[in-house]
């Protein structure tokens, strides 16, 4: 064998998932036990056992990492944030501490819009700025790629500025970035009282400037009461479709407006935050193999009640993914490990379950046929975690077991934390 470029050895188990979400999850996630990964070109090269070790593996430039007896994996993939943003919403929290509603913020002037003022005020460069150390963090929790929205500028220069920062972000840090276009997120203030002024430059001259560009790889759109029609969406997701950009929507998050079943008449990549889907929207999911997205750190930040159905969704055959929705107004965290906790308390998935849904699940939400697995020739983006077992990763509630981090088979995090299982 031709030698490797690095390998991980000593590990209590690599989990290479390469099942489907069609499978028990435990069987999905395919355990490998104490067994070790090489890497070459950026990608997995072999995976076996360490006496099982191909003659000229080991070169004199292999680099050999010890994973000291701990777990190895494909980094996690965060199918939905929204990391690109000025200011902020602490108001708004602490508000909401005292009772007021994510809708009623929204309704008095707060919400989306506040973060749209301070979006359209700021340049490039000071999102820039701002947005690095959110991907920082990301990186250090194992994130090794993660999908951007913009949505917070809702003209077409500042939609174009913020798809464009998304460009020069993923030049910047090692996590790949997957931009979408997200200007349905909200009608802004200039358009108050003509929504349909607003859809229209959406259509006419938004999606266009960005697909010139080739600025994103998917369009969604925020479906609800204070954002925009199921209808609006029919239209705007129907001209992204016809422009390459593959729909996803954010629905049935607030309230329920059968976004589910709408999802899977456009045959969206995926429906995001799901809490009032229907039974109805569940098998329309299931049929059409649209990814369930959930994001229950925002359900948890809003205060609100019911969590998304992940256990019903999991049932019904749909692939179930999960996100951290980073973002200033619903979901201030980038701690993917404790969206993770919550999926498995709330949403009613296993620790198995999350672990697919942060990885190979995900992978496929966003189209990334070679992400969030380890099989022979994929891209070797792996985490070395601080704990012998996946279980550990909800269990230790909200903490950070990612120890070393590899992208494209190069360590961009080593020994970021200690062993604390
Ligand atoms: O995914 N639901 C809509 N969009 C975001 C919230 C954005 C904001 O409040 O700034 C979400 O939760």
């Amino acid at each position: 064998m031709e030698p490797l470029d690095l390998l991980i050895r000593n590990t209590s188990e690599v989990l290479t998932v390469e099942g489907t979400h069609r499978e028990p999850a435990e069987q999905a996630l395919t355990p490998r036990p104490n067994a070790c990964v090489g890497v070459r070109g950026g990608r997995v090269a072999w995976v076996g056992l360490e006496a099982e070790l191909p003659r000229g593996a080991i070169g004199p430039n292999t680099e050999v990492l010890d994973a000291e007896g701990r777990m190895v994996g494909p980094g996690f993939v965060d199918p939905h944030t929204h990391l690109v943003f000025a200011g902020e919403r602490s108001t708004e929290f602490d508000l909401r501490c005292q009772g007021a509603t994510y809708l009623q913020i929204a309704q008095a002037g707060g919400g989306i819009v506040s973060t749209v003022r301070a979006t359209r005020a700021a340049s490039e460069e000071e999102l820039i700025r701002l947005a690095l150390p959110r991907l920082r963090r990301l990186l250090e929790h194992g994130v090794t790629t993660a999908e951007v929205k913009s949505g917070y500028g809702l003209d077409v220069d500042n939609e174009l500025k913020m798809l464009r920062v998304v460009r020069r972000l993923a030049e910047l840090t090692p996590v790949e970035l997957v931009p979408t276009l997200l200007c349905a997120h909200a009608v802004p203030e200039e358009f108050k009282g003509r929504r349909e002024a607003y859809v229209e430059l959406c259509e006419r001259e938004i999606l266009p400037a960005v697909a010139r560009e080739g600025l994103a790889r998917f369009c969604d759109i925020f479906v609800e009461q204070s954002a925009f029609t199921p209808d609006e969406a029919r239209r705007l997701l129907t001209a992204a479709k016809a422009l390459g950009l593959r729909p996803r929507l954010h629905g049935d998050q607030l309230t329920s407006g059968g976004c589910a079943e709408l999802a899977a008449e456009l045959g969206a990549a995926t429906v995001d935050h799901l809490e009032h889907v229907s039974d109805a929207g569940i098998r329309a999911l299931a049929t059409a193999d649209v990814t369930a997205v959930l994001v229950p750190t925002s359900t948890l930040f809003l205060r609100m009640r019911p969590y998304a159905p992940g256990r019903k969704l999991r049932d019904a055959g749909v692939n179930v993914a999960l996100g951290t929705n980073i973002n200033p107004g619903s979901a201030m965290s980038e701690n993917l490990p404790l969206a993770m906790g919550l999926a498995c308390l709330e949403n009613g998935l296993t620790a198995a379950e999350v672990y697919w849904a942060t990885t190979r699940g995900a992978a496929l939400a966003l189209g990334l046929s070679s992400h969030g697995r380890l099989a022979v020739g994929d891209i070797a983006d792996m985490v070395i975690f601080s704990c012998t077992n996946y279980r550990h990763l909800p269990y230790h509630l909200g903490v950070n077991h990612a120890r070393t981090v590899l992208k494209g088979g190069r360590v961009v995090i080593r020994d970021g934390v200690s062993h604390c299982e």
